[in-house]
């Protein structure tokens, strides 16, 4: 017979039907006369009950169904008496595709740490955890997709390869195609990067943005999608080195009609994965509370997963000025209390994750908005306001996870860009193709980026930023 898919089996359409299931052992039970054993081929959280009869079963078949092995199984599907299922397979033939070693194979049907699984990345995505962590990323990019889609975005693919430093911020990769151990040399002694590839120096992406505002000064409104790459310090639960962002960039907006894009993508996305991923979610939501049952009463949070992701689309989010926040934090028992490793002292200084989550987690307790930050920490492509002192940037911070969005209205006005560039230590030459779209029908304009892998951690409730990627690459890791 034809093999259905596990989610489809589940249904109950093929209930009676002569059907072929293929997929990995789970769990296996084994009496005198009966023998079970559960069967996952990844479409759905929930495995397949197969029941077989030892009498009517080769030996040979029956010894290597062992936890992880692959088959192939045929027989009727039944509705089942047993808890926890609708139906079951009664096999009446069973295949070996795969053996696994029960000596061998390290997941066995118990529960794993979390720092076992990553060392073991090449396997993790076979456990339920994971398989749900990856169901509900692929539901989520393509919600976003959606979203854009549904308001008239064009997805614009912005080069992965470039010769620019978007955020000015240094922290790129290198590409090259030299011998670094024995480079060319100019006449002064450099390393002579005409010689190489692309006749120049040039890095793996930090931000689509500077392409992508090509992009919306002549499309309208584009967004970009992709990985991006830091060689910051990224040893923490919040940094990777290779992560996915999105950049919507929108000519004619200004900075409110940009946070109010982000405030509906951030609902429109949450939205999306309640309504298509609930059982995945209500896994993840159930070994979240598990999780939070072994902190002290007073770490423990307020409200489960489900009702955290509920809370946030019920309720606006808090937009406050960067000053307006800098009030609250000085004024803070925790600033008084000296409670902060950083202590909020003048206006000006650059808020630390501790800040952005008092904010959120204890002061506002809702999502907040940030905006009009000093000019002086943030990058060259922002907006100067009238003050002369902020720019109009803005980001979005998030319960339990800090900033999620950072964006801008950026600088249309050339002089102004000029100089701020300069200022900034940032060569003319590198950025004249970006500062002529600003001598050639400038407009103004505004855009953010998304961190991917920040918003799955806030919609699985996940707490290392190494668990909602498959591959996470981190300082000392590239394997495969
Ligand atoms: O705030 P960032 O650096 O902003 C930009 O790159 C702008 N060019 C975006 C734009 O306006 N088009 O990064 C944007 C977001 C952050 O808010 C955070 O969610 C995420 O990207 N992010 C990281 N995520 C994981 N690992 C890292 N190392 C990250 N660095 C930034
Ligand atoms: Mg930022």
């Amino acid at each position: 017979s034809k093999r259905i898919e596990i989610r489809d089996l589940l249904q109950g359409q093929h209930t009676g039907a002569q059907v072929t299931a293929m997929g990995w052992v789970r769990n296996k039970r084994e009496s005198k006369n009966v023998f079970f054993f559960t069967l996952n081929d990844g479409s759905c959280l929930q495995a397949l009950q197969v029941v077989a009869d030892p009498a009517q079963t080769p030996e040979e078949v029956l010894r290597k169904i062992s936890v992880g092995a692959a088959l192939a199984v045929s027989g009727q599907l039944v509705a089942s008496q047993g808890k926890g299922q609708s139906v079951e397979l009664q096999a009446t033939d069973i295949r070996i595709l795969g053996e696994a070693d029960p000596e061998k194979y390290p997941l066995q049907p118990k529960k794993h740490s979390l720092e076992f699984l990553r060392e073991i990345a090449h396997l993790r995505m076979r456990t339920n955890t994971f398989g749900a962590i990856f169901r509900i990323r692929h539901h989520l990019q393509f919600a976003i997709h959606q979203f854009f889609n549904e308001r008239g975005f064009f997805n614009l693919h912005t080069p992965i390869i470039t010769a620019s430093d978007a955020e000015g911020a240094g922290e790129m990769f290198q590409v090259t195609t030299l011998d670094l151990k024995n480079p060319p040399r100019t006449p002064e002694g450099e390393i002579d990067y005409k010689q190489d590839f692309f006749e120049r120096s040039t890095n793996l992406t930090v931000s689509g943005q500077l392409e992508g505002e090509l992009g919306a000064l002549a499309l309208g409104k584009i967004y970009t999608f992709g990985p991006t790459f830091r060689a910051e310090n990224s040893n923490t639960s919040r940094h990777l080195a290779e992560f996915w962002m999105i950049e919507p960039e929108m000519a004619f907006y200004e900075l409110e009609d940009n946070m109010d894009l982000a405030e509906d993508m951030l609902k429109y996305v949450i939205r999306y994965a309640l309504e298509h991923c609930a059982e995945d979610l209500e896994f993840l939501a159930q070994r979240a509370e598990e999780e939070e049952k072994q902190k002290p009463q007073q770490e423990r949070s307020e409200m489960g997963l489900l009702q955290r992701l509920q809370f946030v689309l019920e309720h606006p989010f808090e937009r406050l000025s960067y000053t307006e926040a800098i009030e609250i934090l000085r004024n803070s028992q925790h600033n008084r209390k000296k409670k902060f490793q950083y202590l909020i002292e003048a206006w000006g200084t650059d808020l630390q994750s501790e800040h952005e989550r008092y904010l959120v987690e204890k002061h506002f307790k809702k999502p907040v908005i940030l905006y009009n930050y000093p000019a002086a920490i943030k990058s060259f492509y922002m907006r100067l306001n009238e003050d002369g002192k902020t720019v109009g940037a803005m980001d979005i911070l998030f319960p339990g996870i800090g900033e999620i969005v950072g964006g801008s209205q950026r600088e249309e006005r050339y002089q102004e860009l000029k100089e701020r560039a300069k200022s900034m230590g940032i060569e003319e030459e590198a950025i004249a193709w970006y500062l002529e779209t600003r001598q050639f029908g400038t407009v103004p304009h505004s855009g953010f980026g998304l961190g991917f892998e920040r918003l799955m951690l806030f919609v699985t409730g996940m707490t290392n930023i190494r668990d909602v990627i498959a591959f996470p690459r981190f300082p000392g890791s590239a394997e495969f």
